[in-house]
């Protein structure tokens, strides 16, 4: 009998055995990720009951998109393909406002500029996640600097806690100024009504003498 003919019992017995050959060795394929057993991440108490029956963290995140960052899964592309699909609530369903637009910050410094993308954020957060308590609802209005970044304020609320680390800088710092400015210019243009031009506007930062960018776009 083939196990697609198994009954649910049965099946859940086969996967417990599946578990179980996956735990100790981690998973045979050609990926050298590897995380540490709940028992020993330092997050939980060792001792507690709950280290028995969680799932272990090779176990959730092996068979997602690997990253070279973090906790090692790229969660963008999971979701994007499909390979998890959170809800939005334990109860029911929530929708949130939708906005695609992408901010593009830093037009002012010697890093490049950095694309800070709605669209990427809102399939995991809502509005009131950032706005207005750690950004305004205005380009250029909050002042925002990799200082504050790295002591966790602002993006660093959440990089370098649940998303990626602070240490990918080309992951935000993802576009030439050139581009980015013909980007705006673009977008300008592209507006019905007489907007001014867009400005290179108020930089909270002085910029640095002009040097190589390291702006490998991704
Ligand atoms: C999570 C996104 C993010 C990451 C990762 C990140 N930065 Fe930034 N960085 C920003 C933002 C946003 C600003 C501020 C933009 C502004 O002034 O409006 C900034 C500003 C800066 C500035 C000051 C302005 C300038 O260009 O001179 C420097 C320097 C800088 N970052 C360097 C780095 C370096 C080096 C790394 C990697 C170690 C890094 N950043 C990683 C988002 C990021
Ligand atoms: C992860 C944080 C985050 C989330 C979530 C978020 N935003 Fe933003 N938003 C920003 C940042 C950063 C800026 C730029 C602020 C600045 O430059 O001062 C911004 C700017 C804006 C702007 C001004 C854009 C412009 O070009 O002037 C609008 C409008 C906006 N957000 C609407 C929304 C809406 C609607 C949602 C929810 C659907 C949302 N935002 C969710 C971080 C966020
Ligand atoms: C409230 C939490 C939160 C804040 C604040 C936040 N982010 Fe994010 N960001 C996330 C999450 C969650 C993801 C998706 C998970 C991941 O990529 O690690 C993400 C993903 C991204 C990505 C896409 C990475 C990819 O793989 O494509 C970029 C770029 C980014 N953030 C830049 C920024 C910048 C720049 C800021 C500040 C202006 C910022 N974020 C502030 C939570 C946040």
């Amino acid at each position: 009998m083939s196990a697609r003919l198994l009954g649910t019992s049965q099946r859940h017995f086969v996967c417990c055995l599946c578990l179980l050959l996956i735990v100790p060795p981690q998973s045979a394929r050609a990926d050298d990720r590897s995380w540490l057993p709940i028992a020993k991440d330092g997050l939980r108490d060792s001792s507690g009951p709950a280290v028995k029956v969680l799932q272990q963290p090779a176990d959730a995140l092996s068979p997602l998109t690997p990253d070279n960052a973090g906790n090692q899964v790229r969660w963008v592309r999971a979701l994007k393909e499909g390979q998890i699909n959170p809800r939005s609530s334990l109860r029911k369903l929530l929708k949130s406002e939708s906005y695609e637009k992408d901010v593009l910050l830093n037009l002012n410094g010697g890093m490049p500029v950095v694309r800070f993308p709605h669209s990427v954020h809102n399939e995991w957060l809502d509005c009131t996640n950032c706005h207005d308590h750690l950004f305004k609802k205005q380009r250029g209005a909050t002042k925002i600097s990799m200082f504050l970044i790295l002591q966790g304020e602002q993006c660093g609320v959440c990089h370098g806690a649940v998303a990626f680390p602070l240490t990918e800088c080309g992951r935000c710092h993802s576009v030439k100024r050139a581009d980015a400015l013909a980007e705006l210019e673009r977008e300008a243009a592209a507006q019905p009504s007489a907007t001014p031009p867009p400005e290179p506007a108020a930089a909270p930062n002085t910029p640095p003498p002009a040097r190589k960018t390291e702006g490998k776009a991704r």
